[in-house]
């Protein structure tokens, strides 16, 4: 579909966390190595977002991160020595980034998910861009970004994906106060970050996915430590509601929450339950169980 907005070509990957939810397996291992079956979730967030054409992977890393970048790289010996074996490379195709593809900053210290997105800042330049938290792990076809994309092709301005979330858990989101809506896409009219239920706006939690403008970076130079004193992308991006179309888009996919053990261990289950290969020892073993 041709859109007269500018095409969301870079897409930034927040890394830098501690992943404190996940101790002892993220102590020397970043959160987003964990492995869904046979590839790691920064896999699964890479696949989403060049499926959704973007062109330019920025990586906001920390200390400790570096085989997220590393992972993305050619493996020599690995595949000089498959390659002597006879044995088929194809299965490392889409853990090998293109030439210039990937790019990384770092964020010294992790201030919180707003500061790591403005540490960005350079490489995203004067142009709309995506975030993907790679923590939740988004199973559909076609992906939740494809599917957001196609929704700015039609509204442009800002997006976030976002779904109902129970009436108890909205002080574990962003959550928006909504205005007029068809169904699936939603005007986003304000957005609080981690309200107690008691005063949350409504049950419409933000998602990690979101196709932002390039002015929250200059909202975010000022931004001030907010909940948790860290400093929201929340809270940046509700400076810029009434400026620039704002919308919530619920997409036709699965979230996993892969930062949560519970969300961890039902994500690696139901992707299995989705493969030809797995579900019947899969439905066995849960059944022996
Ligand atoms: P989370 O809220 O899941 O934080 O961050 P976390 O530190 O990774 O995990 P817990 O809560 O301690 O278990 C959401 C996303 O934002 C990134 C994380 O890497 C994750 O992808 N993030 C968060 C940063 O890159 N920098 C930060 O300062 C905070």
């Amino acid at each position: 579909m041709t859109s007269t907005f500018k095409p969301v070509r870079k897409a930034v990957f927040p890394v830098a966390g501690l992943g404190t939810r996940l101790l002892p397996a993220t102590k020397t291992m970043p959160k987003e190595m964990l492995t869904v079956i046979d590839r790691p979730l920064i896999q699964y967030a890479v696949d989403e977002a060049r499926e959704a054409g973007i062109e330019q992977l920025i990586f906001v890393t920390g200390r400790g991160k570096s085989s997220l970048v590393d992972y993305f790289d050619q493996s020599y010996e690995l595949e000089a020595t498959m390659r002597g074996k006879g044995k088929d490379l194809s299965v490392l195709d889409a853990s090998r980034a293109d030439f210039g593809e990937l790019i990384s900053v770092r964020q010294q210290s992790p201030l919180g998910l707003g500061h790591a997105v403005w540490c960005a800042r350079h490489v995203v330049g004067d142009e709309p861009f995506a975030v993907l938290l790679p923590d939740d792990l988004m199973a559909g076809s076609p992906g939740a970004l494809r599917q957001m994309v196609d929704a700015y092709n039609r509204v442009g301005g800002n997006i976030v994906c976002a779904e109902e979330v129970a009436a108890d858990k909205t002080a574990s989101y962003g959550i928006v106060t909504p205005g007029r809506s068809d169904g699936t896409l939603t005007e986003v009219k304000g957005l609080v970050e981690k309200p107690k239920p008691e005063v949350a706006p409504s049950r419409l939690g933000v998602i990690g996915r979101y196709i932002l403008q390039p002015e929250v970076m200059q909202v975010l130079d000022d931004q001030e430590p907010g909940a948790g004193g860290e400093i929201q992308l929340t809270d940046a991006m509700a400076k810029l509601i009434g400026n620039q179309p704002f919308h919530a888009v619920k997409v036709d996919a699965v979230r996993h929450d892969c930062g949560d053990r519970a969300g961890y261990v039902r994500a690696t289950i139901a992707l299995a339950l989705g493969r030809d290969d797995l579900r019947d020892v899969v439905r066995d073993a849960v059944g022996a169980a």
